[in-house]
């Protein structure tokens, strides 16, 4: 009979209605749980509590932080499923209180990788490493991704990168390049050196995708990076005014 259902919900969903058969799943799945939840305790509508074992796994919604950011966390992610007892979270790492360790004002990035908070153990051995995988703690990635370009100005003027083209346009993951490829802070590229089209046409930097089949060859299309001294005059407003004409001339490129 489930099997049947199996069937259909898999012919909805080749039919192309995602929106549909997701409901009938969860029905199906409700009508054989429901009467085990009712005669579970009242605080279980709260807490998720296993029949099986009979263990409470903490709260059953996820404890959301919405500010400076939006993040989420999830007891059943931790407890039921990674095996973690309460004692190693609570209470020496966080109270019992939703939103208590933001209101201290510590709970930041850069003290979670000094080892504390969630970096007690997403620290890439226990678990994932806070400086990756971003978007499985932050669940709006676009309130991560830089707004203004980064652009690059030697040694050649200038070289303009969108993060919102990659990340949005092309739904690249923040992992596709802050892997290594690229740490996260501007300028540090350019500082190291060999930041050059060699470097990319040996596949680094850009070149990792911009190699012909990912995406454009990095020995094609030159003006699509390199936007010139008269396209940079232009991004940062001052062409036109201040003697900017000045310097077009020099945009021969
Ligand atoms: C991996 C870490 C971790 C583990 C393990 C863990 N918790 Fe939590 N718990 C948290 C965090 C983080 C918060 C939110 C604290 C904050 O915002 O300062 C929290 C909050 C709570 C709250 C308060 C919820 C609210 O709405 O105020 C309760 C109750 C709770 N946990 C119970 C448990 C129980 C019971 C267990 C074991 C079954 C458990 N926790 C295991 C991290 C954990
Ligand atoms: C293990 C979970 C986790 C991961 C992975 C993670 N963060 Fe966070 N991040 C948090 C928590 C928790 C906060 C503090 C609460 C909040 O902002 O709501 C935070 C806060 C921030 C803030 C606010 C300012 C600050 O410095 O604290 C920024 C910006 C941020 N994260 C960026 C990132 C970026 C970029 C990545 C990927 C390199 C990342 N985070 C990965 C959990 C995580
Ligand atoms: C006591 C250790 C511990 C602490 C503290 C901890 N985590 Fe985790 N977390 C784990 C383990 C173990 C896993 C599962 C292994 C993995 O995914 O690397 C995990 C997995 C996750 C996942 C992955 C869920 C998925 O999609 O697979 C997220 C997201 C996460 N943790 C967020 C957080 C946030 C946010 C905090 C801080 C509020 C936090 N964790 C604190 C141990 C911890
Ligand atoms: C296609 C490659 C690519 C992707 C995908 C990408 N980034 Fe970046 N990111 C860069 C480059 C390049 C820099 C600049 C590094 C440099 O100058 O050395 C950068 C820099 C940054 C910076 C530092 C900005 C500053 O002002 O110092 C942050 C923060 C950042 N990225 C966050 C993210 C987040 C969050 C995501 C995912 C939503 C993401 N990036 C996805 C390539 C990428
Ligand atoms: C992880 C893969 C990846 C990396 C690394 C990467 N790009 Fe891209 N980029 C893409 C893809 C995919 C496209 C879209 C396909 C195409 O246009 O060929 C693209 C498109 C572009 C475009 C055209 C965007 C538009 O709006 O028309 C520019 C410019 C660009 N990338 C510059 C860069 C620069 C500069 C770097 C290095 C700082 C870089 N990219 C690194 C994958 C990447
Ligand atoms: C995918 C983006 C991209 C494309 C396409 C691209 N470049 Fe570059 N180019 C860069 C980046 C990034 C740098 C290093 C940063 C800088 O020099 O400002 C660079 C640096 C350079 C430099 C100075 C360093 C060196 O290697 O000598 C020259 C000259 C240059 N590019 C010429 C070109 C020419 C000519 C083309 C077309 C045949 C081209 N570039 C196409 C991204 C690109």
């Amino acid at each position: 009979m489930i099997k049947s259902k199996i069937k259909t919900i898999g012919a909805i969903v080749l039919a192309g209605s995602f929106l549909l058969a997701t409901p009938l799943i969860h029905n199906s799945f409700s009508t054989e749980t429901s009467g085990a939840g009712l005669n579970a305790q009242n605080n279980n509508r709260k807490f998720l509590y296993d029949e099986q074992t009979k263990k409470t796994y903490g709260p059953k919604a996820d404890i959301v932080w919405d500010k400076p950011t939006k993040v989420a966390f999830s007891h059943k992610i931790h407890t039921k499923d990674a095996g973690l007892t309460c004692t190693s979270c609570h209470i020496s790492l966080f109270r019992m209180k939703a939103g208590a360790a933001l209101a201290n004002g510590d709970m930041t990035m850069a003290s979670m990788a000094e080892g504390k908070f969630c970096g007690t153990c997403h620290d890439g051995s226990t678990a994932f490493a806070t400086n990756t995988k971003c978007t499985s703690c932050h669940t709006n990635a676009t309130e991560l991704t830089p707004k203004a370009p980064i652009v690059w100005t030697k040694p050649v003027e200038a070289v303009v990168f969108y993060h919102k083209a990659h990340t949005e346009d092309f739904g690249l993951e923040c992992n596709a390049c802050h892997d290594g490829t690229f740490a996260m802070q501007k300028g540090a590229a350019e500082k190291a050196g060999n930041f050059t089209m060699q470097a990319l046409y040996d596949g680094k930097y850009c070149g990792k995708c911009h190699d012909g089949s990912t995406a454009f060859a990095s020995n094609t299309r030159c003006n699509t990076c390199h936007i010139g001294v008269k396209g940079y005059n232009r991004m940062m407003g001052n062409d036109g005014v201040h003697g900017a004409t000045h310097k077009d001339t020099k945009a021969g490129h």
